[in-house]
């Protein structure tokens, strides 16, 4: 098949090219080439999708499956317009942010979204900081246009895998292979779920999804796992043997360590009103044939990823050494 691929360049795109080659497609890739090179064996066109349509006159023929993982609605307007009437199939990576709550557990595709981000006179702005959900709403929209017998719709919660440039999945590995002790954790209620997708299944879902000209919308996940029982599976592909701290949950908000992601986070730790965040029905994807490998096995390649990359690095997400040696001071003061 020739799949056209808008991104292709980071993790989970640049995945989804690695197997769309390794299948035997002809697999083309469109970016800027700023967050990565492109695969072996895939075409490469250099172009930003913010210049508009014309962003995409270096593509040439037809394509059997289009697959876009952007962010933006602008950038899928005008990819549409562009290369619409060119493609049979069109798939779109959005997200579970685009649903409108999160304390719902085992919610299904049904469940009502954010309100999309509008055009206005025709033409997007750039989604503001906290309208993610909403821009991915809009552009789900967008590519709905083309009408049900020709779209996938996939939407994914916590994309976990090598090679992942958010560092959160990987925070809890790469710290219990430090010779650190204790841990510090959120105190976790024993229901707390984490609920990630390996990025080769999520990868191997898009493809197979253009091969077989999949359509619909699809939560993409893996399955609900508890947060403590995460914790034991990195504490074993690590080797620790160490002990953990579990400090308040509003104690630690006092403190200032951030939810889920970014610096000074604890990642996978969620505010109580995302109850439902980890629990999503994927029972959808899963008959539509998903595939999911163990959480193991994903747990064991992120701690070999984050070893080859360095333990000790400077992370996007999760404590740093010193702040959490302060807090575990802290807490024992407290
Ligand atoms: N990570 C998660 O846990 C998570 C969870 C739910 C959903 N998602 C969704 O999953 C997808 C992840 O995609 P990804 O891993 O490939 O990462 P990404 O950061 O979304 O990658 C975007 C791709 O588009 C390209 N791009 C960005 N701006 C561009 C521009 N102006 N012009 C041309 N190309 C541009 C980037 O390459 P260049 O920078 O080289 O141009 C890159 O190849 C996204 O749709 C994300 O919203 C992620």
């Amino acid at each position: 098949m020739r799949i056209l691929i808008l991104g292709g360049t980071v993790f989970l795109s640049r995945e989804v090219a690695r197997q769309a080659v390794a299948r035997g497609h002809d697999v083309t890739c469109l970016a800027r080439g700023t967050s990565g090179p492109p695969v072996t064996g895939a075409a490469f066109v250099t172009a930003d999708r913010d210049t508009g349509i014309s962003a995409y006159a270096g593509l040439e023929g037809d394509w059997d499956a289009v697959i876009d993982v952007a962010r933006k609605p602008q950038q899928v307007q005008d990819a549409l317009l562009a290369l619409s009437g060119s493609s049979s199939h069109w798939s779109f990576v959005s997200s579970a942010s685009v649903y409108a709550a999160n304390d719902t557990p085992g919610a299904d595709e049904t469940a009502e979204r954010l309100a999309p981000m509008a055009a206005v006179d025709g033409r997007y702005t750039d989604p503001a900081d906290g309208e993610y959900g909403q821009a991915k709403a809009a552009c789900e929209d967008l590519v709905r246009g083309l009408g049900p017998a020709n779209v996938l719709v996939t939407r994914p919660g916590l994309i976990a895998g090598p090679e992942d440039d958010s560092d959160r999945f990987g925070y809890w590995p790469a710290r219990l292979a430090q010779e650190r002790s204790p841990v510090l954790i959120p105190a976790m209620a024993a229901e707390s779920m984490t609920q990630t997708i390996d990025v080769r299944d999520l990868a191997l879902w898009l493809v197979t999804g253009a091969e077989e000209s999949r359509t619909g919308s699809f939560n993409v996940m893996g399955p609900s796992v508890p947060f403590g029982e995460l914790l034991a599976l990195a504490a074993d592909a690590a080797g620790f043997h160490g002990s953990f701290r579990s400090a308040d949950p509003q104690w630690l908000h006092e403190q200032g360590v951030a939810y889920w992601a970014g610096n000074e986070s604890l990642p996978l730790w969620l505010p109580e009103e995302y109850g439902g965040f980890c629990t999503r029905s994927t029972e959808a994807a899963l008959n539509a044939g998903l595939m999911l490998r163990p959480v193991e096995q994903t747990v064991r390649d992120v701690l070999d990823d984050e070893q080859e990359r360095g333990i000790y690095r400077e992370r996007k997400s999760g404590l740093s050494t010193a702040r959490e040696t302060v807090l575990l001071a802290a807490l024992d003061v407290a």
